[in-house]
């Protein structure tokens, strides 16, 4: 039987029981895969990454070995929360990297899209690998492939990383969710404890906010993106809209447009609000979110955000439009 197909026959995970047994027959597997060996896995913050690692942790407490990997391009709190639910709630064996200033000085002045996204992802593996490098004993490497991936790309999400690592750094692959759905993998999450923001995360791309500071990326205008990205999901947040929204985000530009301040004249970025929802993320639509939200998060931006002194809400849908703006 090909490990790769889904059985037909195989129940859609739809509710806490369901998940539990699903969580107990898993623990099963990858104990008997792995035995008392040790396992590696890169936890990003994302759902499908959570997921393997609470299940994980489950499975073989501390033989599983956790890197988390903080590029410098995380969402405000993101790297908090992964060290404080896998290392401080669930006991895990984690090991923190901040690697901001490696990726932001590769990144200095360079502000192609594609060359942005593939020094990223370069970058990313190395760090790993280097981490890898120092674990001797490790034989497994665990990964959040999900159904999707298989299907639609032939398993990228697990060749990626193993392909992207050297020969004899090669490991037996661990990936408990393969063959579920994102929402099983949701609520396999939520049986297993991890918090709601966490299971219920909205699309984040790999390159983080990398793609959303627009042009060569600079520290302070990163931060600029960083501070009003957690003010724009604090408001949709208090106004009910995460669960509404699919994915909501800043952009801030490398261009700077006029404006006042106290009295005096500045020269400072605009931030740009984009919300959309779809079902593939191959066309999206646009929300009319009500004036008075739209409102406070302005307010709140140009007052507590340094350097914008202006907001905007993008109204194009995809197409023609992408979701994201590089
Ligand atoms: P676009 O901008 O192509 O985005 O309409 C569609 C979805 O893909 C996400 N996206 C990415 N995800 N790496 C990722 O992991 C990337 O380089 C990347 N670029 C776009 C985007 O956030 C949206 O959900």
């Amino acid at each position: 039987m090909d490990s790769n197909k889904r059985p037909e026959d195989m129940k859609r995970i739809t509710s806490k029981e369901l998940a539990d047994e699903f969580i107990d027959k898993e623990i099963e597997k990858v104990r008997t895969q792995v035995g008392d060996k040790k396992v590696l896995l890169a936890i990003s913050g994302g759902v499908d990454s959570s997921v393997v690692a609470a299940l994980l942790i489950k499975a073989i407490g501390k033989n599983l070995v956790c890197i988390h990997v903080n590029h410098g391009l995380m969402r405000k709190g993101e790297s908090e929360q992964v060290i404080e639910v896998f290392k401080n709630r669930m006991n895990a064996n984690l090991i923190y990297i901040d690697a901001t200033d490696r990726f932001l000085d590769k990144l200095a002045g360079v502000s192609d899209p594609e060359t942005k996204r593939k020094i990223i992802g370069a970058e990313f593996i190395r760090v790993f690998e280097e981490e890898a490098r120092k674990l001797t004993d490790i034989e497994f490497l665990a990964q959040g492939t999900i159904y999707p991936d298989i299907l639609e790309s032939d398993g990228v999400k697990a060749h990626h990383n193993v392909g992207g690592l050297p020969e004899d750094l090669k490991f037996e692959l661990v990936e408990p969710v393969k063959l579920l759905f994102k929402d099983e993998v949701r609520v396999v999450g939520q049986a297993l404890g991890l918090p709601y923001s966490m299971v219920q995360r909205q699309p984040f791309p790999g390159p983080g906010l990398g793609v959303r500071c627009l042009g060569a990326i600079t520290r302070d205008r990163l931060n600029a993106l960083r501070e009003a990205d957690a003010i724009l999901r604090e408001e949709f947040d208090k106004a009910g809209l995460t669960e509404k929204v699919w994915q909501f985000f800043t952009v801030v530009p490398d261009f700077r447009s006029t404006g006042v301040r106290n009295g005096k004249r500045v020269f400072d970025w605009p931030c740009i609000i984009r919300a959309v929802n779809t079902v593939d993320a191959m066309s999206a639509t646009v929300p009319e979110i009500d004036y008075a939200i739209l409102k406070k998060i302005t307010d709140r931006i140009l007052g507590e955000v340094y350097g914008i002194c202006r907001v905007l809400y993008d109204l194009s849908p995809k197409g023609p439009a992408t979701i994201e703006w590089e």
